[in-house]
């Protein structure tokens, strides 16, 4: 056991009680919240939607009401009536049509995190604003040679984002491999977490809680809690595995079963990478094999030291509890072995390329700048990207289309931030002071407390404006995002 740092220390000691509540259950504060889960059902998937002959046509209705959580009655904001929305199943190539429709009280939009389309009119834009009661007709065009992987959805208006993903507003899409893997089964698996008070009703997010980034005291999968699995062995399983959490970062252990990693967010290794535990910062992806032995395994998470904001303004991290998502049972006769995965195309590699431009964009937290130390609006503390917060009228980052820039990003703050540029994937060349091994290509990249990591980025195939930030979602909301204009 490696020694405990000051700041596990400190961690550790802002436990306090909650870390003994947590059982096989996959919560951490019901006898406080007097929310019940049912746990244990049978894993459900969100409806799948599929694309038809290179086109997928829907409808997203976000409304806050009734909804089925962790099995039982609650109300929260869902995508047509379910917690997570839809899963859009489409291919390279694919027109995808969404109209969404607000039925919230207050403004949102969407974003498709990940994908590589056009930033502008009525694709990818980060500017649409839809007001309650009104509706707007996005639509997608993949290129033909878009990665296949996992995706999502989410809204992104800004300094709502946090509220409204922390309510329930998330999907999975899933981009299908041109060369299939044999696997014995697909499942999709959304990973959230939430907050429920007896009525099941969410409480409003406290001033600490916007800070530090909103952790849920339920852990979700699907919307279920703990719930179980099937499979015989020697079966292949795909997971796409979405960690939609506001703030938490997951790092997923399914012991004595046996793990291999295609890849992380877009990113593809060339053959799948053996693994005992997968990391992902919120919204990061993980499309992970998972070889079945016999036995019965839980799903955990296990804790991420994120940092704190101990000492700055007395914030404890929440998160620190290993905790149970799901119980996979793998009985019965053993399936027939399943044939091997087919060779991926190399993955690009910058590593060596020449570069465009170079630039550091630094991450910080402080005193904000709306005077009596409070920061804008209702923070307590500022959120900055190069000393300034979010502003919609300025642009912060011109970059030429088709160049290729290798950034800089630095973290001069005592807790992490997983730092998202949209559109374009950013290939991860040196973290910890050294050089990357292979090829990593992810489109949220953490970038640890106090330090630094640097990465390269291909601005192809688009242009027009759109934004990079902190997939922290309430240091988004605080203000740590920036406008990139590719011209
Ligand atoms: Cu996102
Ligand atoms: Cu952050
Ligand atoms: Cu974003």
């Amino acid at each position: 056991m490696q020694p405990i740092s000051r700041r596990h220390a400190l961690i550790l000691g802002g436990l306090g009680t909650a870390s003994v509540l947590v059982g096989g259950t996959g919560l951490f504060w019901a006898a406080n919240t007097g929310f019940v889960p049912s746990t244990g059902e049978g894993l459900t998937e969100p409806k799948a939607l599929r694309s038809i002959n290179g086109a997928l046509q829907l409808k997203l209705k976000a409304a806050e009401g009734p909804a089925q959580i962790a099995g039982r009655q609650a109300t929260a904001l869902t995508y047509n009536g379910g917690l997570p929305g839809p899963t859009l199943i489409v291919r390279p190539g694919d027109r995808v049509k969404v109209s969404v429709e607000n039925q919230l009280k207050e403004p949102t939009n969407l974003h498709v995190h990940g994908l590589h389309v056009s930033p502008n009119g009525n694709s990818d834009n980060m500017f649409v604003s839809i007001d309650p009661g009104s509706s707007f007709d996005y639509e997608y065009l993949l290129p033909k040679d878009h990665p296949p992987g996992v995706y999502w959805y989410h809204p992104h208006h800004h300094g709502m984002v946090a509220t409204q993903v922390f309510g329930g507003l998330y999907g999975a899409i899933i981009v299908e491999d041109p060369i299939p893997i044999p696997v014995s089964r697909e499942r999709v698996l959304v990973i959230s977490d939430i907050t429920l008070d007896g009525s099941g009703t969410i409480p409003v997010a406290s001033a600490m809680d916007r800070m530090i980034g909103r952790e849920g005291s339920l852990m979700l999968v699907n919307g279920q809690a703990s719930p179980q699995l099937k499979a015989r062995p020697g079966e292949r399983e795909r997971w796409r595995i979405i960690n939609a959490c506001a703030a938490r970062y997951l790092k997923l252990r399914l012991d004595g079963q046996q793990l291999q990693l295609l890849g992380i967010d877009s990113g593809r290794f060339p053959t799948p990478r053996t693994v005992t535990e997968v990391v992902l910062a919120p919204g990061n992806r993980a499309d992970l094999l998972v070889t079945t032995l016999k036995g019965t395994a839980t799903l955990q998470t296990h804790p991420v030291d994120r940092g704190t904001a101990a000492g700055m303004m007395g914030g404890t991290r929440p998160s620190s509890a290993t905790v149970d998502l799901a119980t996979l049972v793998v009985a019965g006769p053993p399936a027939a072995t399943a044939s091997a995965v087919p060779a991926q195309p190399a993955p690009r590699d910058l590593r060596n390329s020449p570069v465009d431009g170079r630039r550091e964009l630094t991450f910080a937290m402080g005193m904000g700048s709306g005077g009596m130390g409070m920061g804008s609006g209702t923070n307590m503390m500022g959120f900055t990207i190069d000393g300034k917060e979010f502003d919609p009228a300025r642009t912060d980052t011109i970059v030429r289309g088709g160049s290729v820039e290798e950034w800089t990003l630095t973290n001069t703050s005592p807790m992490d931030h997983p730092v998202h540029l949209h559109v374009w994937p950013m290939q991860i060349v040196e973290q910890d002071g050294a050089h990357v091994n292979g090829v990593l290509w992810q489109d949220v990249v953490n970038v640890p407390a106090k330090n630094s990591i640097r990465v390269r980025i291909p601005f192809d195939d688009f242009t027009g404006k759109t934004v990079y930030h902190c997939h922290i979602l309430d240091h988004e909301d605080a203000g740590m995002m920036g406008i990139i204009d590719a011209s």
